[in-house]
């Protein structure tokens, strides 16, 4: 018997803006695995809470008008409520600007200085003399020194993935208003990395196979080891934060990214009398915690550090679940430009939680990036949730109310039934094996498929013929409802952790609760129970509706917080990314095809560098030889929706001049595969998919044998990209 504890943590997500339903993943992986290992008989509790601290904050707080003390008490609210809204049920909830919080971090500092791996030293830094600020990494802009993107942050640069250091920034700027920063020394604290690094990597290898890590933990800090652990600022020139207990550096606050991941301590630490058993007994606990994939290092390194650091027989990380993303119909989520479904729009749109629930758990972004689209969720729900599941339920608790007058008749197994009750013993097994190892996806998969085995064997047995029978054929009917009564409330007790609520109208209508898996696969609706009346578990989602959400939420304008402070440079550029959302790369053509049924396209290779390869066809043929193709460097659409051309797919879309019978292509003969074009703020990387109208809109011009778009040349980092045609040409 497994007499362990586990302690579940979520990442605690910063209480600056709503959270999208990407960034709800983690949290409801979280919730599902917990309501799981409860039903498992497990001794669990869940940790959930909010970051507060950290330059976003005092930024969002600046733009919002309010202290950040007031903006985070506004978001925490906030949050709450949308996880209350998703059924999102931790055992204990709190902050990491809390009194208890700032006590477990000073303690943990106090105990890594005592024991020698603390240490002060002079950095440069940006400073904006305007905003009176030092500036943190990620709020220098300039131009990547890497690759020449000039989209590049100071903490990395999105364009070629390289870490940074705002420094390093060609052409720097603050970017909340513009000026160029100074450079100026200043003290910080930092933790000695290296030298906690022998037993950090030692633990590393060991828990990371004990663990069974996820692929991208173990690589992400993999890499981190093998590039060699450096010394890491664990202060900040901010007022927003935990300030450092110690001499000389009471003006600064702890890094966002130290106290944070204290914060799951704190929290247990607040909320439970016997905190220690659940922090200080690592023999005991196993500790598992649900992130999205951005934050593994945070977890597999330095918050270890810090208690490997700290000696005090803390518990560390045994299990991890980090998530890919979530994207917004083939595009991202964007906070600052509302594109996508926040929590609360979703609490608007009258479509019951357990829905999300179960479509985020579904599509959850285990292995790769996936793709929330209106369709799909529609898709997902009319087919099986409705379709599968709810059917199930329906028609079984209607039967036995028209038949049975509500009373479960008694079974007698013949071999189909037997057969049957042995595949849905294996399919329990299966389910809780791939739950055991957070395969929360596959779990949730596999009970749709025994829903559809439930209505499969309800079919084969055609219980509504059987019934009627006179020579004795009512008995096939009578152990097929009996056998399905019992089938459904398994299923029940299977959807319970993923969809509380629809798993409690289940059991209303059987008139039957569970409350352990042990109790799966055990017939105990026995003979003469009396089941409730059928009602609808779930409503459809109707085509008008989609229709309207998916253009709602397309652009949704929301957060009036949002526009009151901001600068007026930010609504120029929001303005100019409405315009111009393609995202533009040069790529280099590989190879060329003629189209097997069209005579005047071709099927084209191109090489668009750390985009990949893609085939893109093209109406060239009746303008260039194969030959003069090849080799050449064109500009192409990235984000342009895959488009079937005479039925081969297109995934791009080159951009050409043509006037009169002349047609020519956009080069950018001097610029690197994969480089980004842009025109003034527009375009960029990460786009979100358009389709073939938004991009028609783009007001493109040929001038000079330059492209325009308005009074905007197009042009690389390196180059203004050529069209060799004169002025008035269209681009197409
Ligand atoms: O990515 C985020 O939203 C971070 N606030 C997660 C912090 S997790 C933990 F360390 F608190
Ligand atoms: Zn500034």
């Amino acid at each position: 018997m497994d007499n362990k504890k586990y302690l579940v943590t979520s990442a605690l997500l910063y209480v600056n803006n709503y959270p999208h339903l990407g960034n709800l993943v983690c949290v409801i992986s979280a919730d599902v695995y917990f309501r799981y290992l409860k039903l498992r008989g497990k001794n669990a509790i869940y940790v959930l809470g909010t970051d507060e601290h950290g330059t976003t904050a005092e930024v969002k707080a600046r733009e919002e008008g309010v202290t950040p003390k007031q903006l985070v008490n506004k978001y925490f609210k906030i949050h709450k409520k949308i996880y209350d809204w998703f059924n999102v049920c931790p055992d204990v909830f709190g902050r990491t600007s809390s009194k208890t919080n700032y006590e477990t971090t000073i303690d943990i500092f106090n105990k890594l200085n005592k024991n020698g791996f603390i240490f002060d030293d002079t950095v440069r830094q940006a400073y904006c003399s305007k905003c009176k600020k030092y500036l943190s990494d990620r709020y220098v802009e300039g131009e990547c020194p890497h690759c020449g993107s000039e989209h590049a942050r100071g903490d990395q640069c999105e364009d070629c993935g390289k870490l940074l250091d705002a420094l390093e920034l060609v052409n720097p700027k603050c970017s909340v208003c513009g000026k160029k920063p100074d450079v100026k020394t200043t003290q910080h604290l930092f933790l000695d990395l290296p030298k906690i690094s022998p037993q950090l990597k030692k633990w590393v290898v060991g828990q990371g196979k004990k663990g069974n890590w996820s692929k991208n933990a173990i690589t992400m800090t993999n890499a981190w080891l093998k590039e060699g652990l450096k010394p890491r600022c664990i202060t900040r020139d901010i007022k927003w934060g935990i300030p450092v207990p110690l001499k000389g550096f009471e003006k600064k606050v702890f890094y966002s990214w130290f106290d944070a991941p204290i914060g799951y301590i704190s929290i247990v630490r607040e909320n439970l009398k016997d905190w220690h058993s659940w922090w200080h007994e690592p023999k005991n606990v196993k500790l598992m915690q649900f992130m999205g994939k951005d934050n593994i290092p945070f977890h597999t390194i330095l918050f270890p550090s810090y208690l490997i650091g700290a000696k005090d027989n803390y518990v560390l990380l045994d299990q991890i679940s980090s998530n890919e993303y979530l994207n917004y119909e083939g595009g991202q989520f964007s906070k600052s430009r509302h594109v996508g479904v926040f929590g609360d729009d979703a609490m608007k749109t009258g479509i019951k939680a357990d829905l999300w629930r179960y479509y985020i758990m579904v599509n959850r972004p285990e292995k790769a990036d996936t793709d929330f689209s209106w369709e799909d969720f529609q898709s997902k729900v009319n087919h099986e949730v409705l379709a599968a599941l709810g059917n199930l339920v329906n028609r079984v608790v209607k039967f036995l109310n028209k038949f049975y007058d509500g009373k479960v008749p008694a079974g007698k197994l013949g071999k189909r039934d037997k057969e049957f009750l042995a595949h849905a013993e294996e399919k329990y097994e299966f389910i809780l094996a791939l739950l055991d190892e957070i395969k929360i996806k596959d779990g949730l998969r596999e009970i749709m498929n025994l829903c559809k085995l439930g209505n499969q064997y309800f079919q084969d047995k055609e219980p509504w013929k059987a019934v009627k029978s006179d020579e004795g054929g009512k008995e096939s009917a009578d152990t097929a409802l009996f056998v399905l009564a019992n089938l459904v409330k398994d299923i029940a007790l299977l959807i319970k952790p993923f969809m509380p609520d629809i798993s409690e109208g289940i059991e209303k209508q059987i008139n039957f609760k569970s409350t352990s898996f042990d109790e799966l696969g055990e017939l105990s609706i026995k003979a003469g129970h009396k089941v409730g009346i059928a009602k609808v578990l779930v409503e459809k989602l109707l085509d008008e509706d989609v229709k309207k959400f998916k253009e709602k939420f397309s652009s949704n304008k929301k957060g009036d917080g949002d526009k009151k402070g901001k600068v007026k440079k930010n609504e120029q550029k929001q303005k100019s990314f409405d315009v111009f959302k393609a995202e533009l790369r040069v790529a280099k053509v590989i190879e060329v095809k003629d189209h097997p049924d069209a005579d005047s396209l071709y099927v084209m290779k191109i090489d668009v560098g750390s985009v990949g390869k893609r085939k893109i066809v093209s109406g060239l043929k009746d303008y260039f030889s194969a030959k003069e193709l090849v080799g050449k460097k064109i500009v192409v659409v990235c984000n342009l929706k895959p488009a079937k051309l005479r039925g081969v797919k297109s995934n791009g879309m080159l951009l050409a001049a043509s006037k009169g019978k002349k047609l020519v292509l956009v080069e950018a003969s001097g610029s690197k595969v994969g480089s980004l074009v842009s025109a003034g703020v527009g375009g960029g990387t990460k786009q979100k998919q358009i389709n073939i109208e938004d991009f028609a809109k783009i007001d493109f011009k040929v001038k000079g044998k330059k492209v325009f778009v308005g009074a905007d040349v197009l042009k690389t980092s390196v180059e203004k990209v050529v069209v060799d045609i004169s002025d008035g040409a269209r681009i197409s």
